[in-house]
């Protein structure tokens, strides 16, 4: 007897594993047809056909829709101060987003927005974003900093990010190497040396950060700055993850690879030797196609990396420069559209392999039994339709951890 039975699931569609599937492993989904699933304490207890399924004390109608585990979002950057809807102007008139950075704007006017918003304003925004998300189907996020840029405003935005983990499931990533602030402008390298010596200690010491992410980009951070940063972060015992080779080939990929990086994010312009690297020390790739949509860049090379072997998630990058939008939705569209990946291996970017690039792939990222009931129902008979249909929300209802949001 299960506390909740979620019966007359139409198409019950999952990875399966507690750990990143890569090449064909990426493609190879399980579907169920008139499934059943048994939650108890917040478990999935089964998953599986109907026929098999255990009785349950109560019952919810799945009304023959598709169900598939929570969306992981493992890419954003969702506290921050302020918008940045005065830079579509600048777009539109052909400035690049690494120019409006150079020129003060960029993440450096979110910096100010964020160092001018008080903790419990910025706690209520994001707050608000994750609602949002739920009702979209993400059902767990990973989160950054690196709109403080400064110790004080970066520790506000980590204590935000570990309120919210009260309430929500995040992971926080610190980033203050997201850009070089403007009390250090011309002199990078002194700022390096503040983040290893003021604020990694101290994020460290306060068990603020699971994960260290830097922008290793031209005019950002170069391939030397960003070493010396991860290289500290890890000796404080922090994960790495990378902005890699985004705008212009930098070898950001390959120093993942070589610093044993859980992740590189973007990856527009990675080399094939670097991606060879990344799969073979097993570093995910995580993609963020919406990216290169607001951008209008080109998209990264999806289909190279899983013929490599290389296990590919994708998340939505939300933040209010190159991403204005947390919807996981549209980031499978592209991923279909753009990256060429296929709906099941879509499907496994943005649930199992997301959950891995955010080291929670024992509890989330799939359907089965042990992992924690994180489940959307979609308004859609299959997973083609789910990733055909743009533009609209075709969530039906979330659980998360067992309750209906
Ligand atoms: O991943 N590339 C650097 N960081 C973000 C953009 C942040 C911003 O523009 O505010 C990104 O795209
Ligand atoms: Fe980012």
């Amino acid at each position: 007897m299960v506390e909740l039975r979620i019966a007359n699931i139409g198409l019950l569609a999952t990875p399966e594993g507690s750990s990143a599937r890569r090449g064909a492993g990426q493609d190879k989904i399980r579907l169920v047809k008139n499934a059943v699933i048994g939650v108890t304490k917040g478990k999935i207890v089964y998953a599986g056909d109907g026929e098999n399924a255990p009785a349950g004390i109560a019952e919810y109608d799945a009304g023959g829709r598709l169900a598939t585990p929570g969306l992981v979002d493992a890419h954003t950057h969702l506290v921050f101060g302020g918008f940045r809807q005065h830079e579509l102007e600048y777009k539109l008139a052909g400035m690049a987003y690494l120019d409006i950075l150079r020129s003060g704007g960029g993440i450096l006017s979110t910096v100010e927005a964020t160092r001018a918003a008080t903790r419990d304003a910025l706690y209520n925004k994001s707050a608000a974003f994750l609602d949002a998300m739920l009702a979209h189907g993400t059902t767990t996020a990973e989160i950054k900093s690196g709109y403080g840029l400064n110790l004080e405003t970066e520790l506000k935005q980590l204590a935000v990010i570990n309120d919210l983990q009260k309430k929500y499931s995040v992971v926080p990533t610190f980033m203050g190497a997201h850009a070089v602030p403007k009390e250090y402008a011309g002199n990078p390298d002194a700022y390096v040396d503040y983040i290893i010596e003021a604020m990694l200690p101290t994020v460290a010491e306060g068990g603020l950060a699971k994960y260290c992410d830097i922008f290793c980009e031209k005019s950002v951070f170069d391939i030397a700055q960003s070493r010396k940063i991860l290289e500290a972060a890890r000796g404080h015992g922090l994960q790495l993850k990378i902005h890699a080779d985004e705008i212009e080939p930098m070898g950001g990929a390959g120093l993942a690879a070589e610093m044993g990086a859980v992740s590189a994010e973007h990856l527009l312009q990675a080399s094939d030797t670097d991606l060879s690297a990344m799969a073979q020390a097993g570093t995910i790739a995580v993609l963020l196609p919406a990216t290169s949509f607001y951008l209008d860049k080109n998209y990264a090379r999806a289909r190279a990396m899983v013929e490599k072997s290389i296990p590919v998630a994708v998340a939505s990058d939300f933040n209010p420069g190159s991403s204005p939008s947390y919807n996981m939705q549209f980031v499978l569209n592209l991923a279909c559209l753009k990256l060429k990946l296929s709906p099941a291996e879509a499907l496994t970017a943005a649930t199992l392999n997301a959950a891995a690039a955010i080291g929670c792939a024992d509890t989330k990222g799939s359907l089965e039994a042990g992992k924690d009931a994180d489940i959307v129902l979609w308004d859609c008979p299959d997973i083609n339709f789910l990733f055909y249909r743009y533009g609209n929300n075709q969530v039906h209802k979330v659980f998360k951890e067992g309750a209906l949001i």
